[in-house]
């Protein structure tokens, strides 16, 4: 086993032999993971698979697949004894917008409040406007920049919300932008539909502004979002200084009659009802939720819509309150973890970093965090017939870390350990 990949065949037509996995974590098995299933890994040691046009054909040990067939056939590609994963499904982000914030970072610092910030019309309002005056060429050139990124950190598959434009022009071209965005280049985008992320500025002056907004979503927006099938999901920031449950109700049930299923940013800033409203509506997920009570991990528990954790977010705000991961997990309930890339509140890309802080603050195990990361995240998607374990007939997307043991990839923080990104049997990253 070479430590340099042998020369792996770009093209995807022509089957792949992927050799020298130390650890293949396969993540076989029943998905979504509960409670103690969600550390099962089904590790496979000197692992090795079979790839035929960008799918897995064959998983198991390099022994076994060595022996088939259609493996002598097999351009070879060998990882060098390093650890092989599904690739990340980041199942939360705000992958479009204009510029950072970094001088709310250092308000938010000295003492002022991502609220209070908001409030003045900077947070969420200032992306917008920063995303109203920019091109769609712009504004494409960032995310592309960031989907390398993504790529370097081992992931391959990303959901990307719109709710920087609230619009109709600038929604729109948000939204296109990730139709474009998922021909131009290798990673699944998964679009979102957030118009109800916050009320825009032009309507906040008005005595039933929040009403009239909702109207231009809901009769303009979202009709149109649905014809061109820009998203497949809708989602609505259910919180204080947002969107109310009862608000959020309308705007979701909306979006379901539109084709577009429901996800929802919940019980971040405060306890609104979000989940229980999340439960009631089948939604996909419901995200962030540091405010839960017991009640609503127990309607979790009973449902199949995933608890999305984002401590980055709570990480880059200095907040001490990090959402009960545990109670979640030991009621039964579906956790995924996500990024929630964004420039407000978690601006980073990496799922390594997240699944470093899902460990070190929320008390999961790795092998909690890496199922969180992959399996549970493309259920939350949709996508885990396609992506989120290594089994046959799922896309051949991996990412390979420069550990000895899987435990390493949350140990260290802040530093670059994914080695190689595979998107359906095609090397997308080699770290130099
Ligand atoms: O997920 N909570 C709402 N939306 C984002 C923050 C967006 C921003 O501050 O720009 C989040 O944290
Ligand atoms: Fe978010």
């Amino acid at each position: 086993m070479g430590r340099e990949p042998s020369n792996a065949n770009s093209t995807s037509t022509n089957d792949l032999l992927i050799t020298g996995a130390a650890q293949l974590l396969t993540l076989r098995g029943k998905i979504p993971r509960r409670g103690h299933s969600l550390s099962e890994l089904a590790i496979i040691k000197d692992g090795a698979l079979l790839v035929s046009g960008g799918r897995i054909s064959a998983v198991g040990t390099r022994q076994q697949i060595e022996a088939r067939k259609d493996a002598k056939r097999a351009e070879r590609l060998a990882l060098g004894g390093r650890v092989v994963l599904p690739g990340f499904v980041d199942s939360h982000t705000h992958l479009i917008h204009a510029a950072t914030r970094a001088e709310e970072f250092e308000l938010k610092i000295r003492g002022t409040s991502y609220e209070e910030i908001a409030k003045r019309g900077g947070g969420i309002l200032s992306s917008v406007k920063r995303v109203r005056a920019a091109t769609a060429d712009t504004l494409k050139t960032r995310a592309r920049a960031a989907l390398e990124e993504f790529t370097s950190c081992g992931t391959t598959t990303v959901e990307a919300k719109s709710g920087y434009g609230l619009n109709l022009a600038s929604e729109l071209k948000i939204l296109r932008l990730h139709q474009e965005l998922q021909h131009e280049q290798p990673l699944d985008i998964v679009s979102t539909f957030l118009g109800a992320h916050v009320v825009p500025s032009e309507y906040r002056h008005k005595a039933r502004g929040t009403e009239e907004y909702i109207s231009l979503l809901l009769e303009t927006i979202l009709p149109e979002v649905s014809s061109e099938k820009l998203a497949q999901f809708c989602d609505v920031f259910c919180d204080r200084g947002a969107f109310s449950r009862a608000q959020s109700e309308r705007i979701l049930t909306e979006g379901q009659a539109h084709g577009l299923a429901p996800r929802l940013h919940g019980e971040q800033l405060s306890h609104t009802g979000a989940t229980q409203l999340a439960v009631q509506l089948g939604a996909a997920s419901c995200d962030h939720l540091e405010h839960v009570t017991d009640e609503d991990i127990c309607a979790l528990a009973k449902s199949d819509t995933v608890a999305t954790l984002l401590p980055g977010c709570d990480f880059h705000l200095g907040w001490r309150k990090y959402a009960p991961a545990r109670k979640l997990i030991e009621s039964g309930a579906i956790v995924a973890l996500a990024t929630d890339y964004n420039p407000g509140t978690s601006p980073t890309v990496s799922m390594p970093m997240v699944l470093s802080l899902a460990c070190s603050e929320l008390r999961m195990s790795p092998g909690e965090a890496i199922s969180a990361a992959t399996a549970n995240a493309a259920f939350s998607l949709k996508r885990d017939s396609t992506v989120g374990s290594l089994e046959i007939g799922k896309q051949a997307d991996l990412a390979v870390f420069e550990v000895e043991d899987y435990r390493e990839i949350p140990y260290y923080f802040g530093m670059q350990r994914c080695w190689m990104t595979i998107k359906r049997g095609e090397i997308i990253y080699v770290r130099d």
